[in-house]
């Protein structure tokens, strides 16, 4: 399959290019880090970049938390203006397959049960709690403590960020692009994907390259809240597989199914910070009490879907993933 990987110069979309090769297929890489003129905004070059290609995989994006609500324009540019022009050129052209990067940003505060009211959702945390320390969202209805539980791709979308608003949006679009043209649409919900070529710490990476950053400079990695807080860490060779699989099933048409794409083994931020400062030999991690605004506190997928539906499975654990990304090199800026 010629397959056109939209970002497929950035990280998961290098290494996605990488397991396209070894399958067998053929990759064209489109994204504005290798080329200026390859910008997923402009419609020409997309045009251009389409001739011949089978099936798009859709990479490109602005990621990351970002500076709150002050470069949303550019969010909202780069992720949905950005797919809108993309879906469109694919309507002209009449591709037909789309697999796009997905995330489990759009969940918000993950699933949670109360022993008394059973599944609940908890709304974005009070600045007050978090000031005094309580981190763990309350049941909503009599305040008690709750059970931290798998989020299914059923679950009701609650983006809690710019970022997590443009990822929605981006399956909006695409759904919208499926029903009009017949076209098969992918969503793929990547959980904390982290891996070698992982970017270096910005305002716009992911709590495993912040880590990763600090021990590179010798400093212990600071863990904000007390460290408890619940993530799914998926490897990105197993992203990249993830994507090669939805690329290969069988097409749904006229559809966006959507799977969540973690690796089924969820583990605390502090966790992860001991396993990398130990596969690095540095300094303990610090829990420093600190939040971000629009954090969510727990998020873990049920990723059977995929497992079940595309015959995925995760081929690197967390252990022997952290300890290759210890010393895996990072990409600068
Ligand atoms: N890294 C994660 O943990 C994670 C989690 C969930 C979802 N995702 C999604 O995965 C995708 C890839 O993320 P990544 O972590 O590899 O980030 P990245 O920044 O390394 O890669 C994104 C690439 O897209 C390119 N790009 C941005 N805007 C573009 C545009 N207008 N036209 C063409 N190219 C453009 C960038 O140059 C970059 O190389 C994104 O859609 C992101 O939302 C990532
Ligand atoms: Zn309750």
């Amino acid at each position: 399959m010629r397959v056109l990987v939209t970002g497929g110069a950035g990280f998961i979309g290098s290494h996605l290019v990488d397991v396209l090769r070894e399958r067998g297929h053929e990759p064209v890489v489109f994204d504005l880090r290798k080329d200026p003129g390859a910008d997923v905004r402009d419609p020409a070059a997309v045009e251009r970049a389409l001739a011949g290609v089978d099936a798009v995989c859709h990479q490109a994006a602005m990621v990351g938390l970002g500076n709150g609500v002050l470069d949303a324009a550019e969010y909202v540019s780069r992720n949905d203006l950005g797919t809108a022009v993309l879906l469109a050129a694919m309507a002209e052209a009449r591709v037909r397959r789309l697999v796009m990067a997905g995330s489990m940003v759009v969940y918000g505060e993950g699933r949670y049960v109360c022993p008394r009211h059973g599944t609940v959702r908890p709304g974005p945390r009070a600045v007050g709690d978090l000031e005094a320390g309580r981190f763990e969202p309350a049941c909503p209805e009599c305040g008690q403590d709750l059970a931290p539980g798998l989020v299914g791709e059923e679950a009701p979308a609650d983006p809690r960020n710019v970022y997590a608003t443009t990822k929605l949006a981006q399956e909006h679009l695409a759904a919208a692009w499926a029903r009009c043209t017949g076209g098969s649409a992918v969503s793929l919900r990547y959980h904390n994907v982290y891996g070698p070529r992982m970017p270096r710490d910005t305002p716009y990476a992911g709590v495993a390259s912040f880590f990763r950053s600090s021990l590179a400079r010798g400093d212990a990695p600071r863990v904000f809240e007390d460290g408890r807080q619940r993530r799914d860490f998926v490897h990105v060779r197993d992203v990249a597989a993830a994507n090669v699989a939805a690329l290969e099933a069988e097409a749904r048409e006229g559809a966006l199914t959507a799977y969540n794409t973690g690796s089924g083994d969820p583990h605390t931020v502090g966790e992860m910070a001991r396993a990398l400062a130990t596969a690095c030999g540095g300094p303990e991690p610090v829990v420093t009490g600190a939040y971000r605004l629009g954090d969510v506190r727990h998020i873990t997928a049920d990723s059977s879907r995929l497992r079940n539906e595309l015959g995925w499975k995760p081929a690197v654990a967390f252990e022997e993933g952290m300890a290759e990304f210890a010393r895996a090199g990072m990409r600068e800026g």
